[in-house]
């Protein structure tokens, strides 16, 4: 962020969703090379890797996204921590499924997978981050009101 006229609090926040929406992009990326390799008839252990890499990185992109909706105060976030559980579960049943004799079923879970991923971004990610942003600046003014009314006495 390089908004001269943004609080510090505020950019730190903005730096943040911004490195949250990058992990978006990783993991959305991730899932389109998985689609790629099932599309090219890749071998199983190529999907297998593939599939272990993206639950690697949902993992760790479910863990920045938690800690930064508990460190903000959201109220919903062990609503959202257990979407998230429910994802990483799907996705390691599709890896079982996948390192088993199901790999076309597997193959579809992905593809469902995917789908489900982009719509969690949208219907709870986007909305639990503008939360967030919403109350950072209502916090500041309380913190600054408070810091004049400390000064005035
Ligand atoms: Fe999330
Ligand atoms: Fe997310």
């Amino acid at each position: 962020m390089n908004n001269p006229t943004a609080t510090p609090a505020v950019a730190e926040h903005g730096a943040a969703i911004v490195a949250l929406e990058a992990e978006h992009d990783v993991i959305d990326l991730e899932l389109g090379t998985l689609k790629s390799a099932i599309l090219s008839g890749a071998d199983g252990a190529l999907i297998i890797y593939v599939l272990d890499r993206s639950i690697t990185f949902c993992e760790e992109h479910f863990a920045h996204e938690e800690g930064f909706l508990r460190d903000h105060g959201y109220g919903q976030v062990d609503d959202h921590a257990a979407l998230h559980r429910e994802l990483l579960d799907r996705f390691r049943c599709a890896r079982d499924r996948a390192a088993g004799d199901s790999m076309p079923l597997a193959a579809l879970d992905a593809f469902e997978l995917l789908q489900e991923f982009k719509e969690h971004v949208e219907l709870y990610d986007r909305p639990a981050y503008m939360e967030v942003e919403k109350r950072s600046p209502r916090t500041l003014r309380t913190n600054e009101a408070f810091a004049v009314h400390t000064a005035v006495l």
